[in-house]
């Protein structure tokens, strides 16, 4: 079996090549990310795989189709970059809908950890022998009340995380998980109560119609002043211009972005010799209180391996069977897992 790999970096082969030998898959590597243009590269094999930033929208589906490629292979959890009404009766949409919640939420603790105690200014100080602490003053994390938004695999493991540095938890989800409030130290609010009574605001909901921007100008006037915003989710889920404006004006005390809206043409590639485009990154990253990470919050040694696990699975299941339970569907107005076994 033939699959066409878009996006590939580095990182990704040595995992997929042992699970792709192991289980009779080979796997032709295009640096390309998928998209109009580069979808004719797939021709000839029997499905794609595809990543966070590719896109897979009715003009990629369509080409897609007419080679007669019948998976999209999704390596990652989130799927937001996938028309999947469109996809729905066309291509069959697999994915890994978890990998490692640890490496996330881990990734998560960390940024927040290293904007709270200074440690990037740290860092370069040291580096320079200056051993001054003047302006690295931090803060502790204990007693602090973080909202959590998205109660799901990361969201909880964060909230576990949390938990041992005696944080107390605001947490808001659509489908409230049941038995994770403890009325005491963990409890399920509104969302305008979250911002309200947040130091720390965190997000680990999927990026869809209802969460595009969920952090925007309003929602951060509601919330209080020196709030620290993490977002390891999806760069849309902030609206990063008013991120931008509320740090101008002091309100927002501190962010820490793995994501970034307009990411999908900066983040995974090294850029350091072009001139940047993008003035809001440009001056977010100018920011003392802002930290970047590059889409960096799932990369592990044990996510990848399990990430190339579950994707090779995927695939052979889907050949073997015609059907998979890590399938996608569109079902009922809503893209969710097929728990039907059969989506079209
Ligand atoms: P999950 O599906 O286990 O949990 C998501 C939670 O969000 C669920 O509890 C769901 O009920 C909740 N939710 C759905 N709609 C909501 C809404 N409108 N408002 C509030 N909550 C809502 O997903 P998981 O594995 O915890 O991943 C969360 C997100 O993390 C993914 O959607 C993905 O965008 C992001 N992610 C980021 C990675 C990175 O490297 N930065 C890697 C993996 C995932």
């Amino acid at each position: 079996m033939k699959i066409a790999f878009f996006d590939t970096k580095p990182y990704d082969r040595a995992a997929f090549d042992r699970y792709g030998e192991e289980y009779g898959i080979k796997f032709k590597y295009f640096e390309a990310k998928l998209n109009e243009d580069t979808a004719e590269l797939a021709q000839g094999y029997d499905g794609v795989c595809a990543f966070v930033n590719d896109t897979v929208n009715a003009a990629v589906i369509d080409k897609l189709a007419a080679f007669g490629i019948r998976v999209l292979a999704l390596r990652c959890a989130g799927f937001n970059n996938v028309d999947m009404k469109y996809a729905f009766g066309k291509i069959h949409v697999l994915r890994v809908p978890a990998y490692s919640p640890y490496a996330v939420a881990e990734h998560t603790m960390a940024l927040l950890l290293t904007s709270v105690r200074r440690i990037h200014k740290a860092y370069i100080r040291s580096k320079d022998f200056n051993f001054s602490l003047a302006g690295l003053t931090g803060f502790d994390l204990y007693g602090k009340t973080v909202g959590v938004i998205g109660t799901g695999k990361i969201g909880r493991v964060f909230i576990d995380i949390c938990r041992g540095f005696g944080m107390k938890v605001l947490a808001y989800d659509k489908f409230p998980a049941e038995g994770l409030a403890d009325g005491e130290n963990i409890k399920y609010t509104t969302l305008d109560e979250l911002f309200a009574k947040s130091h720390i605001i965190s997000l680990h909901c999927p990026l869809t119609e209802e969460t595009y921007h969920m952090i925007d100008k309003d929602a951060l006037a509601k919330c209080q002043k020196g709030v620290i915003l993490l977002n390891t989710s999806r760069g849309s889920l902030v609206d990063a211009d008013a991120l931008l404006d509320s740090i101008k004006e002091r309100h927002v005390g501190a962010a820490c972005l793995d994501v970034y809206e307009e990411e999908s043409d900066l983040f995974f590639e090294d850029n350091s010799g072009h001139i940047m485009e993008d003035d809001t990154l440009a001056r977010l990253i100018t920011m003392p209180n802002v930290i970047v990470t590059s889409h960096q919050a799932f990369l592990t040694e044990e996510a990848l391996s399990n990430i190339a696990e579950t994707t090779v699975k995927n695939i052979v299941e889907f050949f073997e069977n015609g059907s998979c339970p890590n399938e996608l569907c569109y079902r009922g107005g809503v893209a969710s897992d097929c728990k039907s076994g059969k989506c079209f």
